[in-house]
This record gives C-alpha cells, structure tokens and sequence, in this order.
C-alpha cells in the first residue's frame, strides 16, 4: 500500500490543478499522490488525468456533501474556483466557503487556496475612481476570492493562501492578443495606465503551488503571490513581434475605453486592471518572480513561454 500522502485537487482538469497534478505526477518519488476532483469523471480531460495514473473522483463545488466525500482522507487539498464559468461573485463565494468547510471535516492538514485581492480594503465602495459594479464589488473575481480568505482562516484546515498573476495564456483563449491595426501591424491592446503588468504561464502556477506543498504547513498562514516575470506594456509587445518575427506595437487602451468594450466581463476587468494601475509598485511587489522561482525552479519568463506558444496566439 503507497505510504504517499494524498492531495485533493478541485480544478484538476483545468490551468491551475491540471499544473498541480501534473507536477506531483511527474514527480515519481515525490511524497504525494494526486486526487483529481471534476464534476465530470468520464470527461476526455478527466481520462487523461487517469491515463497518468492519478485517481479520478467526483466532485461539485455546488454540492457541499460531494466536496465532503472527495476530500476525505486527503493530507492536502488545492481550492481554487472558475468565476469566469457564470460571472457570479455569490456563487464563487459559496463554491469556495464549501470547499473551505469541506477541508476541516475530513480533517486536511494543509490547504492551498487560490485567491486574489479584496480589491475594496484598497478602493473601498464610495471610492469613485473605479465604478461598483454589482452592486458591491469594484473587481467581482478579485473581492469574491479575498472576501472568503477570512473563511479559510477561521473555518477551514491550516491555509496557505496562493495568489496568481495574469496567465499570458490570456492572450491566446482570452482574446486579448495581438491584433492587426488599420496599417497591416500588428497592435497590442491592454489598459496598462503605464505600468507593468506581472504574468506568468498558467502552467507555472500548479507547479508553485507544488513547491508550496513540498515545503510542508510552515507556510500556513502566509500568502504568495506569483509570476514569472513583470513587463510593460511596450516589452511584451517587442517580445511579442521578436517570437512572431513581425512587428508588434502596444496600444494603452484608457480605463473607461476598455470597460465599455461590452464583452462579458468587461467592466471587472477594466477595473482589475485600473486596480493595478491605483497599487502600482505595491502590486508589482505582490507578485515576484524570484520568490516564485523559489517554489518552481523551471518558471518560465516571457520569451520561454512564447518560444512555445506564439503561433498559438490567434492574430485576429
Ligand atoms: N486568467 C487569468 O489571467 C487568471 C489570473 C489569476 C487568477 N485567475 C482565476 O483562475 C480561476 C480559474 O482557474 P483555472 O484557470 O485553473 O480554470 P480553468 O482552466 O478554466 O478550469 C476550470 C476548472 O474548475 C473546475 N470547476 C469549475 N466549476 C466547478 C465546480 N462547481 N465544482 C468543481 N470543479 C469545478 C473545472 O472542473 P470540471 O469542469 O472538470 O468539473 C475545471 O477543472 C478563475 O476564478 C480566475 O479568476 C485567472
């Protein structure tokens, strides 16, 4: 019988669990064993995860007692919630203080979760320079992850609390890449408001939370915010035009511009953005690549990733 401890990983078949199981898959001799946890165990993604190897158990963040049964006898537990899958602050907030719940009954020892900032202790509601949205938020899919940090510390098993970057994946599935302008050249669109925006590759992000679980519960408590590298606007695009062998220029899009853009999720992620922007270096220093190198030695820079990636980016 393997003596290998098991970690529960909510979003396995995704960017972020898939890196973390993938990362203790690969590592043979490592101390853990994944636990894929989907809704969907006969998924094409959740056969893969069992083709390498790893147990595949249902699992719905939706259904509290679910989370219950596929957290059970676990060691470690990886918590991160999908916003982008219904746009829905309340619910991903009720999806992450289920599975918060869920990792104290079956007794965790140590939980990762996957949060980011509660925008409103830095622009609170009446701040007009970001407009509230839904009511209560200025970022919806920041403040619903900070808002529940409190959740984990009180009601949940001993966290460590993980904080990414934009994944520069973003500029392949999220149609922000490269666009061609009215002369033919290829144009970089991002309200950046002048700074830089730390990224990372999504893959990297399992493979920090690996290092985190690897360095045991001494990390508890604490909170890591990761990236791979901090560029500028201006930077990525060069990097960009270099790894497409063409050139691409940045354009920065102003605040108001890009949340009146009308796609779904515009306005939070304008002011995501302008949130950045507000923090400046405050944020920059939230993300840092060489404490995240400390994690994952093999982290990607920008250049690696679009070494591997640019052709992937659609040009529209
Ligand atoms: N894009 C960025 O730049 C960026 C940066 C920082 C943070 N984030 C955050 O990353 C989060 C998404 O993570 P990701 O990129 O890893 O997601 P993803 O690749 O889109 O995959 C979503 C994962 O969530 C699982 N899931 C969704 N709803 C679930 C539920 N009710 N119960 C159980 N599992 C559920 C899915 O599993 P099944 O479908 O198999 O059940 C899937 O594995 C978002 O909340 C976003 O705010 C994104």
């Amino acid at each position: 019988m393997s003596q290998k401890k098991v970690i529960a990983v909510v979003g396995a078949t995704g960017a972020q669990g898939g890196g973390l199981v993938r990362a203790i898959a690969t590592d043979r001799d490592g101390p853990f064993i994944a636990r894929a946890i989907t809704r969907k165990p006969e998924s094409e993604k959740s056969r893969a995860l069992a083709e390498l190897g790893v147990e595949v158990v249902a699992g719905d963040a939706d259904d509290p007692p679910s989370l219950d049964r596929a957290f059970a006898g676990a060691y470690g537990a990886f918590c991160v919630t999908n916003f982008w899958e219904h746009f829905s602050a309340e619910r991903e907030g009720a999806q992450a203080t289920a599975m918060a719940r869920a990792s104290r009954k079956a007794g965790v020892q140590h939980v990762i979760w996957s949060t980011l900032e509660d925008t409103r202790k830095w622009v609170p509601l009446d701040d007009g320079r970001l407009p509230t949205l839904q009511g209560k938020y200025k970022v919806p899919h920041f403040d619903s992850k900070g808002s529940v940090d409190r959740v984990f510390a009180e009601e949940a098993a001993p966290t460590t609390y993980l904080l990414a970057a934009f994944y520069w994946e973003n500029f392949i599935y999220f149609g922000m890449g490269p666009r061609k302008g009215p002369d033919g050249d290829l144009v970089l669109s991002l309200p950046l408001g002048g700074v830089k925006l730390p990224g990372i590759a999504a893959g990297d992000i399992g493979k920090c939370a690996y290092g985190l679980f690897r360095r045991g519960t001494g990390t508890v408590g604490q909170r890591f915010g990761i990236a791979g590298e901090v560029l500028s606007g201006p930077e990525m695009a060069a990097k960009m035009g270099r790894a497409l062998g063409r050139k691409v220029s940045f354009s920065d899009v102003p605040f108001d511009v890009y949340r009146g853009l009308g796609f779904p999720g515009a306005e939070d992620l304008g002011n995501m953005f302008q949130f950045q922007a507000i923090l400046g270096d405050e944020f920059l220093r939230s993300r840092d690549p060489e404490r995240s190198r400390s994690l994952n030695p093999n982290l990607l820079t920008f250049d690696a990733w679009l070494a591997a990636n640019a052709g992937r980016m659609p040009i529209g």
